[in-house]
C-alpha cells in the first residue's frame, strides 16, 4: 500500500471551484495520454503518486482516454486506486463521457441519456469506483436536445454515481442554454472544462472566462501547456519521445521555426523570473482569475514536480505582462 507524505497539503494551493463548496488544488493531473496500456505501468504509478505527494488531490480521466483501447486509462488507475484506498475522501477524481467510445449508435460522438448512464456505469466498474467526484458531458452535441442531456447527468447525481456535474468544450452560448436546465432542476453544476493557455485564449474573446465568475462556476483547463510546447521540450528541437516526436498530437505542424523562436523569447522572460517556461505558462493561466485549477498532462514524474512548482510564483509585474503580450501577439 502506497504511504502519502504527511506534508502534502503544505506543497499545493487549493482554489475554490467558482462558488460551490469544493476546493480544487492548483494544479490537478489529466490522464489523457500516457496513462493506458501502451506505457510502463510503474511509470503511470510513481506520476500519480508522486502527484498526490505534491498536494495534488485532483485527477481528471474520461472513458475515452488511453492507448491502444478506450478506457484504459481508466483501468490502469483503478489499479492505482487499489494501493490508495484509504485515501479515496482525500481524492476528487472526475470522468466525462462525450466522444466516441464505442461502436454502434449508444457509444459514438453524443450527449444522449442512453450513452452518458451507461458508460458512467462502465467508467465505476474500470476505476473500481462507487462514485466519481465529477461527472462531465466531454463535448456538446448538437444533434441531442440540451435538456436530455442536462438530464442524463442530473440522473447520475441523483443515483449517487457523481457528487458534481461538469461540461466541456462548451462555450459562453452553450453553457448558458445548459445552465438554465440546471438551475431548473438544481443540479450541483460546478465546472467547466475548456482548452486555455498562452497560445490559445479563444476563452476570453468568446467571455466564457467573465460567464464563470458571474454566473459562479469554475474553470478546470484543459492543455496549459499547449500540449507541451509551452516547456523547455522544444526550445532546441524536437526529441524523438516527446508528444510532437511521437505523432501524438493534431497540432505538431504549428511548431515552426516562428513558433521556436516565439518559446525562446517567453523562456527569456521565464528564466528572468526565476521560472521554467513551463512553470511561468502555468502560472499566467492561474493569473486569470476565472481559473480554478490547471489540467496538466505528464509523460515522466519529474515534469509533475517541476510543474506543481509553479504556485511558488504566481504573481507577475505589469512590464512582465507587456513583455508577453507583446511576444504572443507576433
Ligand atoms: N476535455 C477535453 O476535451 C480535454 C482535451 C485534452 C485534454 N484534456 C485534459 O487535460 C489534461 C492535460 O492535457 P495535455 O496533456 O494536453 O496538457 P499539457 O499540460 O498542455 O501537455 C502535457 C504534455 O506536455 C509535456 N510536458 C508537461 N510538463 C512538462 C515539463 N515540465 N517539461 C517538458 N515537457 C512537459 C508532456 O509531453 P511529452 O509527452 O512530450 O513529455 C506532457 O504529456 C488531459 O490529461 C486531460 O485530463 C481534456
Amino acid at each position: 500500500m502506497f504511504i502519502a507524505d504527511d506534508k502534502r497539503y503544505d506543497k499545493m494551493i487549493y482554489n475554490r471551484c467558482g462558488k460551490s463548496g469544493l476546493k480544487l488544488p492548483a494544479v490537478s493531473l489529466g490522464l489523457w495520454q500516457n496513462f493506458g496500456h501502451k506505457g510502463s505501468f510503474a511509470n503511470i504509478e510513481n506520476m500519480i503518486y508522486t502527484a498526490f505527494d505534491l498536494g495534488i488531490t485532483h485527477f481528471d480521466a474520461a472513458n475515452n482516454y488511453g492507448h491502444p483501447y478506450n478506457g484504459s486509462a481508466e483501468e490502469n488507475f483503478g489499479k492505482v486506486l487499489d494501493g490508495m484506498k484509504y485515501y479515496r475522501d482525500e481524492l476528487c477524481i472526475s470522468t466525462k463521457a462525450g466522444y466516441d467510445m464505442w461502436p454502434g449508435p449508444y457509444g459514438d460522438k453524443n450527449g444522449s441519456r442512453k450513452y452518458l448512464t451507461a458508460s458512467l456505469d462502465q467508467s465505476l466498474k474500470r476505476m473500481k469506483l462507487d462514485y466519481v467526484d465529477i461527472f462531465y458531458h466531454h463535448v456538446p452535441d448538437p444533434n441531442t436536445p440540451i435538456e436530455e442531456t442536462a438530464l442524463a447527468l442530473d440522473n447520475a447525481v441523483k443515483q449517487g454515481k457523481a457528487l458534481y456535474v461538469g461540461i466541456s468544450n462548451y462555450n459562453k452560448q452553450q453553457t448558458e442554454a445548459i445552465m438554465k436546465i440546471f438551475d431548473e432542476l438544481h443540479t450541483p453544476f460546478v465546472v467547466n472544462q475548456p482548452s486555455y493557455a498562452m497560445l490559445n485564449r479563444w476563452i476570453e474573446s468568446d467571455g466564457l472566462d467573465k460567464l464563470a465568475e458571474e454566473k459562479g462556476f469554475g474553470l478546470a483547463v484543459f492543455s496549459p501547456l499547449y500540449q507541451g510546447f509551452l516547456t523547455d521540450r522544444y526550445l532546441k528541437g524536437v526529441p524523438a519521445d516527446s508528444r510532437v516526436g511521437k505523432g501524438e498530437t493534431w497540432i505538431g505542424s504549428q511548431l515552426d521555426d516562428k513558433m521556436v523562436a516565439k518559446l525562446n523569447k517567453l523562456n527569456e522572460i521565464a528564466v528572468n523570473r526565476g521560472q521554467k517556461l513551463s512553470q511561468m505558462a502555468l502560472s499566467w493561466v492561474l493569473n486569470n482569475k476565472a481559473v480554478t485549477t490547471v489540467l496538466i498532462g505528464a509523460s515522466r514524474p519529474e515534469q509533475i514536480v517541476e510543474n506543481a512548482a509553479c504556485i511558488e510564483k504566481l504573481n507577475f509585474a505589469d512590464d512582465e505582462i507587456a513583455a508577453i503580450e507583446k511576444i504572443l501577439a507576433e
